[in-house]
């Protein structure tokens, strides 16, 4: 009995340091391994590679999980996340969205005042012609984002065109309410939304 008593203790010591060594793994993991592609405190140099810094935490889970399961599976989503993701387990998964949750986002990038202007139409009122939602409604008015709905403002404008384009395509296949908004939308109503929504 004694046994077993100091047995059970010793697992949930092993169970406690264990979550706390995962939340300092997933710093380091953040700081030493995604840094390279993310950049420092997940601000990014090149639209290929998203900026993570302040995005929301239920969005980033939901990401990993989609990566590790080879759910979102377009192109650079496979050459570049499947194996990152491929290792991680759902405590190191936690631990990396609080590290970059905690991050201060990138500020919004600026554009063209008038591609600005259709992106902000488009933004707030969506194109009511042809059946296309306000991305207002979900990504909230200064596109911050909320649980799974990511987090737009401060992105690559590059990047999020390339999502888009990918939604339309079938190439990020796993998001069914994205393909639906982008259905219908033109390159360039594509364009002035990112360079919106970016510019938050
Ligand atoms: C070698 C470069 C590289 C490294 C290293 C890397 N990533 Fe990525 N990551 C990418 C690319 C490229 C994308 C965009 C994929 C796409 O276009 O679908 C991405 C996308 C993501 C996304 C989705 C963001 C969004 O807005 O949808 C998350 C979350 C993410 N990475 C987290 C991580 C974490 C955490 C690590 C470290 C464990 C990591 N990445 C390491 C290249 C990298
Ligand atoms: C009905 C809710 C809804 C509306 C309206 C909506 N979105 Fe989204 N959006 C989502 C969800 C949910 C996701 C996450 C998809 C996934 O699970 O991969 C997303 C993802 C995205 C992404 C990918 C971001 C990233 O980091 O990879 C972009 C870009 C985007 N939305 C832009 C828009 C734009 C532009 C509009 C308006 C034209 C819009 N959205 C309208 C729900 C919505």
């Amino acid at each position: 009995m004694k046994r077993i008593i100091a047995l059970a203790a010793g697992a949930v010591l092993a169970l406690g340091s264990g979550a706390a060594l995962a939340q300092q793994d997933a710093k380091a993991l953040a700081t030493g391994v995604c840094s390279a592609c993310h950049g420092p405190e997940g601000h990014s140099i090149s639209p290929v590679f998203p900026n993570l810094a302040g995005q929301q935490p239920a969005y980033i889970i939901l990401q990993l999980e989609a990566f590790r399961g080879h759910a979102r599976g377009d192109p650079n989503a496979q050459a570049y996340m499947w194996g990152m993701a491929s290792q991680l387990s759902d405590v190191t998964i936690k631990g990396l969205a609080d590290y970059y949750a905690a991050q201060k986002p990138s500020p919004g990038e600026a554009a063209d005042p008038a591609l600005l202007a259709e992106g902000q139409r488009i933004y707030t009122q969506g194109i009511p012609t042809q059946g296309v939602p306000a991305c207002a409604s979900c990504h909230g008015p200064n596109a911050a984002g909320a649980g799974a709905f990511p987090r737009l403002a401060g992105q690559h404008p590059d990047y999020l065109v390339a999502q888009l384009v990918g939604f339309q395509s079938g190439t990020r296949a796993n998001a069914p309410i994205m393909a639906n908004v982008v259905r219908t939308m033109s390159a360039q109503q594509m364009k002035a939304a990112a360079a919106y929504a970016a510019s938050k």
